[in-house]
Parts: structure tokens; C-alpha cells; sequence
């Protein structure tokens, strides 16, 4: 078996992050969010990925490369300007043999793939698609379906009067190749806007799973945020990171709760005080800053004094002494001068 990720759109909801970063690998406690869904993969044992790419391609090349460091082989196709979501599986046709799995690249969750495929085979679907219950659906993709599973209607991005269900696409599929045939070649085509809507009126086995566990869309920097957060308090279930050991520059007398996850490269001074966040490598921390439920990249330095809760700052920056950064989104390399006050728009 097999699986393809669709990992080449632009990012635009996770700028500045994604300017110099493509969403599939940006950092996740560390690590580069693709390896979360090279994880689920790996547990049905499903051994070949074909990655669909578009957007900075090269840099997720580099990192993965052919995959046998994750214990994956990976394949790589790159469209010259993107083909949509189908569009692109459509064009891993020559690839696709048998039942394939299908990841939107920016879903960080522990649904149990192997059920997931195992229902797929017993209902004799064509196409099984996960869903998971959300509060709001706007935004997503909202699904209804029978009382035996199979779906009655998909709709992508709703209107407020046209949500009739709380259930959306978790962007997990598991298809027939028989599918390619509904998709036509070389141009722009959407699994949600055409293919999905399409699929009950043809009078195809179209199943819904229900997925009740942990998931979340990484693709805005709420959800990102919240991503990091869920996986430094264990809420995703199947993979719980090993904080590494308090580096040697870390002094005495700075405070970092157990939560936190710091990386041992970073200097960290006197009295600073870490709580719930993620700090990358090479960090400089100075003393008495304090940093709560945020996500630093590598190699940021928080001035004495500053005060950053519930932000996301990338490589390279420089928040100046004692500012107050409530709720912000910086790019790699920006600078906050001393004593400013950043908060998130309202
Ligand atoms: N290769 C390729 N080519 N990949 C693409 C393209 C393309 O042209 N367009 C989008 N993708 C990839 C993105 O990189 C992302 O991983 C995935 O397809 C989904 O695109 P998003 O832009 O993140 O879509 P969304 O979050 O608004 O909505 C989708 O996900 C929701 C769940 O998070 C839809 O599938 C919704 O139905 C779903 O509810
Ligand atoms: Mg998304």
C-alpha cells in the first residue's frame, strides 16, 4: 500500500512563517511537522509516500530526502504551477497501484489508520474519507451522511445557512484507483470544490469514518499554536516528545516549567522564566524575560524583561528589552525594538 501527501499549497493563512518555511515542514515541538504524518503512516506499515509538491519544493527535498532515515520511501512530484488537490493526485497516476492513502499536509492527528482502512475494504468503498466533529465547520469542508456512513452531501468553505452538520472533512482518504478516472488530466481540479460533490450524485460507495480523537488543521497560526501546545501537553496520543536535558548554558537560577521544551543549545539567564512553550536551538533568553505558551524557532534572542505570551516567532529575530508581545505572528529576522507592545489583532 501506499500514500500520497498533498503538500503544495502556498501557505498563505501561516504567513510570515511560511515565507522562508513551506508549511510541511515547518517546526512541531521541534521537529518538522511532516515526520508527525510519516508516524501514521508507518504504523499500518504502508512503506512507499509520494510527496505532491508545488511550493518551495527543494527545501523539502533536502530535508527528507529519500526517506530512509524516517524509514519511508519517498517519491517527489513537483507541479509547475499547482493542479488543485485532485489535480495533483491525478498527476501521481502513473504511481498509484492499488487502494491509496490520501493526507492533506497540514492535519496533525492520531487517527488509527489501519480501522480506517480496515472499514474502507469491509464497506466496499470506492472512496472513505475521514471526518471529525468540530464546534464551528465554517472554513472547512462539512459532510452529511447516512446512518450506515455513506456520505449525502459535501460542501466545501459552507455558507453559515448551508451548515447542517458539525462533521467536516479531516482531509484523510483512503481511494480506489478506480477514482482517476473521474479526474481529468493536466489542469486545475479540486477533490473538494468538484470531486467529493460529484462523487454521491455518480451513485459511487462514497463512506464517511468518524475520527472522535485528536485533530487539528496546523495551516493558521491558531492552529499551529495549538498544535505545539497539544503535543507538549500530550494530547496527541502517538507520539510523545522527550524533553531534552537543561543545556549547559541554561543558569541556576532560570525557571523553566515541565512542560516546556527547550532546546539544550540555547543560553537561558537568570531569572528568565519559560512556561508551556517551545524553544528552538540556538536561542538567547536574557534575564528575567518570560516566555508563556509560545513557539520560538532557532536562534532568537528575547531581550532582559520582555514579556511574550501566546506568540509564534520565527528565526533570527530580536524582541527588544521589555517589550510586551501578547498574541504575535513574527517572521524570520524581525526586529521589536525595546518597550514596544505587540498584541494580536482583535
Ligand atoms: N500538490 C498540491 N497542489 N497540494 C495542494 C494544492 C495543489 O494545487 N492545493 C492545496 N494543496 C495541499 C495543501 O498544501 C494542504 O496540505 C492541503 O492540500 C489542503 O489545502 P489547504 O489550503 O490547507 O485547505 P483547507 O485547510 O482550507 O481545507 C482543506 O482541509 C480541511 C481540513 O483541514 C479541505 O480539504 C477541507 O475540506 C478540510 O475540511
Ligand atoms: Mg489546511
Amino acid at each position: 500500500m501506499q500514500a500520497v501527501i498533498l503538500a503544495g499549497g502556498k501557505g498563505t493563512r501561516l504567513r510570515p512563517l511560511t515565507i522562508h518555511t513551506p508549511k510541511p515542514i515547518v517546526p512541531v515541538v521541534n521537529r518538522p511537522f511532516l515526520l508527525y504524518q510519516i508516524d501514521l503512516l508507518s504504523r499500518p506499515q504502508i512503506k512507499n509516500l509520494i510527496l505532491c509538491l508545488s511550493y518551495q519544493p527543494r527545501k523539502i527535498e533536502e530535508l527528507l530526502s529519500d526517506g530512509s532515515r524516517f524509514g519511508i520511501r519517498i517519491s517527489y512530484l513537483v507541479e509547475a504551477s499547482p493542479l488543485g488537490t485532485a489535480g495533483a493526485f491525478k498527476n501521481a497516476e502513473e504511481m498509484i497501484e492499488g487502494t491509496t492513502v490520501v493526507f492533506n499536509g497540514d492535519i496533525l492527528t492520531d487517527v488509527d489508520l489501519s480501522r480506517v482502512i480496515d472499514q474502507h475494504r469491509s464497506s466496499g468503498a470506492v472512496a472513505t474519507i475521514v471526518v471529525t466533529p468540530v464546534d464551528d465547520p465554517i472554513g472547512y469542508g462539512v459532510v452529511e451522511m447516512a446512518d450506515d456512513g455513506r456520505v449525502t452531501r459535501f460542501v466545501e468553505k459552507p455558507r453559515r445557512e448551508e451548515v447542517h452538520s458539525r462533521m467536516v472533512n479531516a482531509g484523510i482518504y483512503v481511494l480506489e484507483p478506480t477514482v482517476l478516472e473521474h479526474i481529468p488530466e493536466g489542469r486545475p481540479f479540486s477533490f473538494e470544490y468538484d470531486f467529493f460533490p460529484s462523487l454521491w450524485e455518480k451513485g459511487e460507495a462514497f463512506y464517511a469514518y468518524r475520527h472522535d480523537g485528536y485533530w487539528v488543521d496546523i495551516g493558521t497560526p491558531e492552529g499551529y499554536l495549538k498544535g505545539n501546545l497539544d503535543v507538549l501537553n500530550g494530547r496527541l496520543k502517538s507520539y510523545i516528545p522527550q524533553r531534552p536535558p537543561r543545556g549547559e548554558k541554561f543558569d541556576s537560577q532560570a525557571h523553566l516549567d515541565d512542560r516546556s521544551f527547550v532546546d539544550p543549545s540555547c543560553i537561558i539567564k537568570a531569572q528568565a522564566r519559560i512556561v508551556n512553550s517551545v524553544i528552538g536551538p540556538n536561542c538567547f533568553i536574557e534575564e528575567k524575560a518570560e516566555i508563556r505558551d509560545s513557539v520560538i524557532w532557532s536562534a532568537t534572542r528575547i531581550g532582559a524583561e520582555a514579556r511574550v505570551s501566546r506568540c509564534v516567532i520565527g528565526r533570527g529575530c530580536h524582541v527588544g528589552r521589555s517589550s510586551v508581545l501578547d498574541g504575535a505572528v513574527l517572521g524570520d529576522k524581525s526586529v521589536v525594538t525595546d518597550y514596544s507592545r505587540v498584541r494580536a489583532e482583535v
